[in-house]
Order: C-alpha cells, then structure tokens, then sequence
C-alpha cells in the first residue's frame, strides 16, 4: 500500500466541520485537568454513551486514562480564549471562579452551551490517539446560544440556513427524517 501523506489526509479531515469541547477530569491527586478537542462525538441514546480521541503524545493522557470520569464542556463562540488556553500542553491554570465543579467532580465552565458528565465505560486503540467512551450520567443545557464551529483549521461561527427546516426537495433523505435528528 502508498505511504498515506498525513499533512494531506489532516486537511481532507478538517473538511468535516465540527464544534469543540473541554474534556475535564481529575488527577489522582484531585488536581483539576482539562484538554480541548473536536473529536468529540455522541455514539448511543440508550445507552447514552459519547467518546472523544486524545493523541497517545498529549500530556494528559496518563490522567484520563487513570480516572473513572469525565465531564464534556460543548464550547460557545464565546469561548475561543477558553479552547485556545487548554489547546496548550499542559500549562493552563484553571482560575478559581472560572468553573463550578459537576456532581462527577471534574469542572463545568459557565458560558459553555452545554456541560455532560460521564463515567468512563471503555478506552480503545485509536493509533496515535486512545479512544475514550463514556457513559452519559448526568447533563444540562447553559445559556449560550452560538457554538464555537472549528472548521479547516480556524474556528467560525454557525448560522442556521432559512431553508433547513424543510424536506429535501430531490426526496434523497424522504426515509431519513431530518427533523428529528438533533
Ligand atoms: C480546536 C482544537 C481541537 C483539538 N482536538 C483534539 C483532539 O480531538 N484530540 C487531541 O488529542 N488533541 C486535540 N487538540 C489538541 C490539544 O488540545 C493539544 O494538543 C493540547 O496541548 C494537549 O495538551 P497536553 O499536551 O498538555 O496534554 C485540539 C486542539 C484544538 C485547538
């Protein structure tokens, strides 16, 4: 098989365009850690299970892979600093006031849109990264309105079409209903 050009398959990647996340948890020693990422995902309602991706490189990977929860800050627009501060190894300081602490013990961010607090159900390979799925325990929806949309590399924001809410006139997706997904 050719040699994959990975420069080349990370640009085709971030095609797909996504929101970002705060992934927190807990050292052993109940120091708070925390790690942006957009490779979050939902996977299952029932069970309700989420996973993200953390390259095998990152400095916080130990930390994950020792603790048994985790919380997901889906990020607003508002909050580019934020995902720019734990989008830098390790050095981010979480200053007191600037989160709440969710029942699970890892920290919630005001201002996000929407905070999920797992337990860890499993970890699998994933390559350079360690696949984490979790299982949904508890969740809530904040009071930002616009989420933060990473897209090619930069960040943007999300504008909903005026048409999106009707069927698709070519009838592609008829068995597929579009208005109850999401
Ligand atoms: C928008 C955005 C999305 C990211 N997504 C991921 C991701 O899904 N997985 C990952 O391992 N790193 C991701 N990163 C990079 C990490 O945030 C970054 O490598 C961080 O420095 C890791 O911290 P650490 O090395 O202290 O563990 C992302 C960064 C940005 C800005």
């Amino acid at each position: 098989m050719a040699a994959i050009d990975t420069r080349a398959l990370r640009n085709i990647l971030g095609c797909y365009a996504t929101g970002v996340a705060i992934i927190t948890t807990r050292a052993a020693n109940g120091q708070h850690v925390a790690v942006t990422v957009n490779s979050f995902s939902s996977v299952s309602l029932d069970p309700p299970l989420v996973l993200f991706s953390l390259a095998r490189k990152a400095n916080v990977l130990e930390t994950f892979m020792q603790a048994d929860r985790f919380a997901v800050n889906i990020l607003a627009h508002e909050q580019q600093a934020l995902s720019n501060m734990f989008a830098k190894p390790s050095t981010a300081i979480f200053a007191e006031g600037s989160y709440s602490v969710g029942l699970g013990g890892c920290a919630l961010f005001g201002n996000s849109l929407a905070h999920l607090e797992c337990t860890k159900a499993s970890e699998a390979d994933g390559g350079d990264h360690v696949i984490f799925l979790g299982h949904v325990t508890h969740f809530h929806r904040c009071a930002a309105t616009q989420p933060l949309v990473f897209y090619s590399g930069s960040y943007g924001t999300y504008s909903r079409d005026q048409w999106s809410k009707l069927p698709p006139s070519d009838g592609s997706l008829s068995e597929f209903s579009v208005t109850g997904w999401g």
